[in-house]
């Protein structure tokens, strides 16, 4: 949705976290499924991207670097000490564990900050430049290695290049102990940003090493605004544009994801009338639900019913507002607890 509509009212949470980036800081971006931590990251790399662009020209040049680079030792050491300067953004999509250390390997690779003998690679790939490192015919032997091996290239080829690769990892939330110390020894040697949905408290040492920025549910202004700029460039044509655009606010909950999805539902339909409007449902929209008033009337009933039962000595009353009284306070527990995980 991002692609069409681009992302909207996130402004000061990318600031913040650009601060945070620029800081030097390992940024961890949380918040609930759907809510928006994927499309944050890509737009802080290509913010990112786009300054380094802007700042240093000759830089953006010495991405090239080995590729353009001679075989001379002196050009060699000239394209060394450009790209020193030079930060280098590595993304990382993949959302299981071990996956992600091979495609910190991979990307590595691909930039020429890992030598291919490092990967165990045979002799044929030890000379070659990066660009004719065709991933299909390594991707194996790169597979089959183990997390220690893997490990043992990345971290002394991102240490040789130390505060300059940036390693942007769109999911940590399957994180698993065993990797935590694997992933302490990267943020060692590069800036980490990631994501997660939870923080898993097996592996709260990784999270403790982060600055949090939480991802909050948009505002209606926020929904309401990227409802419009999705109609206005998709041509959707709705009955009653009010009524739809109130409607999403009010079922999504401000989750993006809901709201793509509600978006690009309605998108498939010729004409969305009333009662389409109508019928839209979302899961995430149940977060609105409000229990309160429910539970004051609840537990002003009880406490009304004790004094009833006191004051009239009604025996039968008082024991039935003692086991009301607990029903309440269970129920409400337990709704609590759902409205966490949902959250
Ligand atoms: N602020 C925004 N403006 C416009 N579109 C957005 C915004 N935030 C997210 N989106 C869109 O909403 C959808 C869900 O966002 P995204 O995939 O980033 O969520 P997520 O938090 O990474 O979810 P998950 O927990 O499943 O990884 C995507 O289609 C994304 O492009
Ligand atoms: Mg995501």
């Amino acid at each position: 949705m991002k692609a069409i509509t681009g992302l909207i009212g996130r402004e000061d949470l990318v600031d913040k976290a650009l601060r945070e980036i620029k800081k030097g800081r390992h940024v961890l971006l949380t918040g609930a499924t759907g809510v928006g931590k994927s499309a944050l990251l890509e737009t802080l790399l290509e913010r990112l991207e786009r300054r380094r662009a802007e700042r240093a020209p000759v830089d953006a040049e010495a991405d090239d670097w080995p590729r353009d680079a001679e075989t001379g030792d002196a050009q060699n050491q000239h394209g060394h000490e450009r790209t020193r300067r030079t930060q280098t953004v590595i993304h990382i999509a993949d959302h299981q564990p071990k996956a992600q250390f091979v495609d910190i390997a991979r990307k590595l690779l691909a930039v020429g900050l890992i030598e291919p003998a490092a990967l165990e690679l045979p002799e044929e790939y030890h000379y070659l430049p990066p660009e004719l490192i065709e991933w299909s015919r390594i991707r194996r032997q790169v597979n089959r290695l183990s997390m220690r091996d893997l490990t043992a290239a990345i971290i002394p080829a991102l240490h040789d290049h130390q505060g300059r690769v940036i390693i942007a990892v769109d999911d940590l939330t399957s994180l698993t102990p065993t990797l935590v110390a694997f992933w302490l020894a990267v943020f060692e040697v590069a800036q980490v940003i990631g994501c997660a949905r939870q923080k898993k408290a097996n592996v709260s040492k990784l999270w403790w090493k982060m600055t949090e920025i939480e991802i909050p549910p948009l505002t209606p202004d926020a929904t309401r605004e990227i409802v419009q700029a999705y109609i206005a460039r998709q041509g959707m044509l709705i009955e009653s544009p009010g009524l739809f655009v109130g409607h999403i606010v009010k079922q999504s909950g401000g989750n993006p994801q809901a709201i793509a999805d509600m978006l690009d539902d309605s998108a498939k339909e010729r004409l969305v009338d009333k009662r389409k409007i109508r019928e839209m449902r979302h899961a995430a929209g149940v977060r609105y639900v409000d229990f309160t008033p429910v539970m004051i009337i609840a537990l002003a009933s009880v406490v009304g019913a004790r004094y009833l039962a006191i004051g009239t000595g009604d025996t039968e009353l008082y024991i039935f507002a003692g086991m009301l009284a607990a029903v309440v306070i269970s129920v409400r527990v337990f709704l609590f607890k759902g409205a966490g995980k949902a959250n």
